[in-house]
Order: C-alpha cells, then sequence, then structure tokens
C-alpha cells in the first residue's frame, strides 16, 4: 500500500470516497460491506473511538482499501473492505491495514476484539491469525418468502418516540444481556438509529401485557438491495414472558407488516448458537442464505 492515512474524523471528501469503495464491493457481493454499527459510526461522522484507515495506490484514482475501527460498547469491532479490483492483493494490502488498526487499538488502551467477515476464506482465517484474532461466532442470514402461512395472533403497537424510549431498552437490555453488541444499549444508541433514514415507528412493533411491554418486534426495509428485503432488525421478549409464545407470535407480526407494505422476502441475522431463536425461524419457513464469522482477540 503505497498511502495510507489514519483518520479520526471523515471530512466529506473521504466520506465519499468511502462510499464509493462500498458501492462498489455491495456491487460486486450483492451485500453491504460494514456491519450496521460500523456503517452508522462512520455515517454519523465518527464517534469517540472511531477510526477510519485509507488505502491508496499509485495510478488508481479510487480508494483501494478501507479499515475502520469502532468502539462498540466495552470492545472494539474492526472492518476491513478490499475493492472488487484488489481483492488479488488482498494478501498484501491486509497485513498491512489490519496491523495499523490493531496499533490504533492498543495505543487507545487495547481491548476486546472482533472483526466480523462476510463468508470467510482461508484467507480470512490467515490475515486474523497474523493480527492474534482466532475464529469466534458464527452469525447467520436467513430468509423466508413471504407471506407466512401462520397469521399474526396478537395485537402491537407503533413505537412511540419519547415515551416508549425508556421501557424499550429495559426489555432490550433485559433479553440481552450476555450479546455483545445488542445488550447495554444506552439512549444514545437508540437515538442513533432514530436519526437512519430507514428508521420507520410503525415498522417498530412494541406489544404489551397489562401495561407493560413484554416484547418487540423491530423490523427495517431493505430499498437498495435485489429482492428488497424486510428485515426483522431486533426482536425480543422480557425474560420474565420468554416460553409463552410471544416470540413467535411477534414474528409472524412483523413478518405480516412487512408484506403489507409490499415487501416479498424477510431476512434477520441470528447468532447459530442461538438454538431457541434459529429453531424458531426455521420452524416459520427461514433457511440459511449465508454466514458471518467474527474473528475475536484481546490486545493488551
Ligand atoms: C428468541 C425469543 C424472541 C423467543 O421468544 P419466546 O417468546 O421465548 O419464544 P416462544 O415462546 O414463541 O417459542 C418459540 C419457539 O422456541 C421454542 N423454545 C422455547 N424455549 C426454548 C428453549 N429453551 N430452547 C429451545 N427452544 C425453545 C418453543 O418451543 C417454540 O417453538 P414452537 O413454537 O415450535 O413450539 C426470546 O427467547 C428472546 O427474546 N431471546 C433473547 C433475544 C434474542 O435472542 N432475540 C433473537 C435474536 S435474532
Amino acid at each position: 500500500m503505497a498511502q495510507l492515512d489514519i483518520k479520526r474524523r471523515l471530512p466529506t471528501d473521504d466520506l465519499s470516497e468511502v462510499e464509493e469503495l462500498l458501492f462498489a464491493v455491495e456491487r460486486a457481493d450483492g451485500q453491504r460491506p460494514l456491519s450496521d454499527h460500523l456503517w452508522i459510526d462512520l455515517r454519523q461522522g465518527g464517534r469517540p473511538g472511531y477510526v477510519g484507515l485509507l488505502g491508496w495506490q499509485p495510478g488508481h484514482d479510487h480508494l483501494v482499501a478501507y479499515c475502520q475501527v469502532s468502539r462498540e460498547n466495552d470492545s472494539w469491532a474492526l472492518d476491513l473492505i478490499v475493492h472488487p479490483h484488489h481483492r488479488y492483493e488482498m494478501s498484501n494490502i491486509g497485513p498491512q491495514l489490519l496491523s495499523e488498526a490493531i496499533n490504533v487499538i492498543r495505543e487507545a488502551g487495547g481491548g476486546h476484539v472482533h472483526w466480523w467477515v462476510y463468508e470467510p476464506t482461508d484467507i480470512h482465517a490467515t490475515l486474523a491469525e497474523s493480527i492474534g484474532l482466532h475464529a469466534g461466532r458464527t452469525m447467520l442470514q436467513m430468509r423466508v418468502p413471504l407471506p407466512i402461512t401462520e397469521s399474526a395472533s396478537i395485537e402491537t403497537m407503533p413505537f412511540r418516540s419519547g415515551i416508549d424510549d425508556e421501557p424499550w431498552l429495559a426489555v432490550n437490555n433485559a433479553a440481552f444481556a450476555d450479546h455483545l453488541e445488542q445488550g447495554g444499549w444506552t439512549t444514545e444508541t437508540l437515538e442513533s438509529r432514530k436519526r437512519e433514514p430507514w428508521f420507520n415507528p410503525n415498522g417498530f412493533l412494541l406489544h404489551q401485557v397489562g401495561n407493560e411491554l413484554a416484547g418487540f418486534c423491530w423490523t427495517k426495509v431493505h430499498l437498495d438491495t435485489i429482492p428488497v428485503l424486510g428485515e426483522i432488525y431486533v426482536i425480543a421478549v422480557h425474560p420474565k414472558y420468554a416460553g409463552k409464545g410471544l416470540g413467535r407470535a411477534l414474528t409472524a407480526a412483523g413478518l405480516t407488516h412487512l408484506n403489507r407494505n409490499g415487501v416479498t422476502t424477510g431476512m434477520l441475522y441470528v447468532d447459530a448458537d442461538n438454538s431457541r431463536a434459529v429453531g424458531l425461524y426455521r420452524s416459520m419457513g427461514f433457511t440459511v442464505h449465508h454466514h458471518q464469522r467474527a474473528f475475536v482477540g484481546d490486545v493488551n
């Protein structure tokens, strides 16, 4: 890599370059790179802990590679994106950017690091090993044709901003207490999602038992994918109400809502070892579309 720029905030020109690279990868793979958290961190100007590493090469007027480091609760998320035309150079480009990213994390005090990779190959495993990371969790993307046969059997209401925030955070954080990315959300995390252009409270379905929030199904429509994907973005039932059929009913409610809005493919991400959720989705017709793996480790 001839030139490597390390940025803690991205000026508009650089942001456009990064977005161009991400679109080139999305066109090649049919899948937007960067996890949701990293994407929001990038688009909303970089929060504390954000570092972007931009790799350039002479003779190429586009960004060749981009590596991002973001704070995620108490750990670090890392991603590496190489331009589709330069993937044959992955074994040169990868180690340089990744080792610089690890240095950035070390200088900021170190901590637990995870790097999510779409359909990982041996090259990714070797790169991960070269920076001291090893294979960790596997995430499945599952899809289902819509409509499903099951109809929604419970009442839901749309999320009311400013009223439902606190109860929602309480249910989310209780249900995802042990989850690295989805647990420990704060008002600020929720606000950052509300600022996203896709946010639509009508697709953020809440179910109450009495006056208490018992569970929710938050959907997100990806208008820029082919086919348009209706994602179950986050779904959870408060542990107090778990195992009573609410998870199934909320999934059906979310999928029904998406289909009523013209979406014919449902999609979600789930940890491969979340057997309860995977079993539920399979029994409702979801199948695995692809998988992603986290390479994880600790930086001193
Ligand atoms: C996943 C979750 C939403 C399911 O909600 P729930 O209300 O507990 O689930 P339900 O009562 O509707 O049961 C769903 C299915 O799981 C099965 N199930 C229930 N408990 C189970 C367990 N401990 N292990 C395996 N399967 C179980 C049920 O038999 C049911 O299958 P069936 O409908 O074919 O009988 C809920 O457990 C949850 O909030 N988990 C934490 C957050 C999470 O993991 N969200 C999903 C992220 S993708």
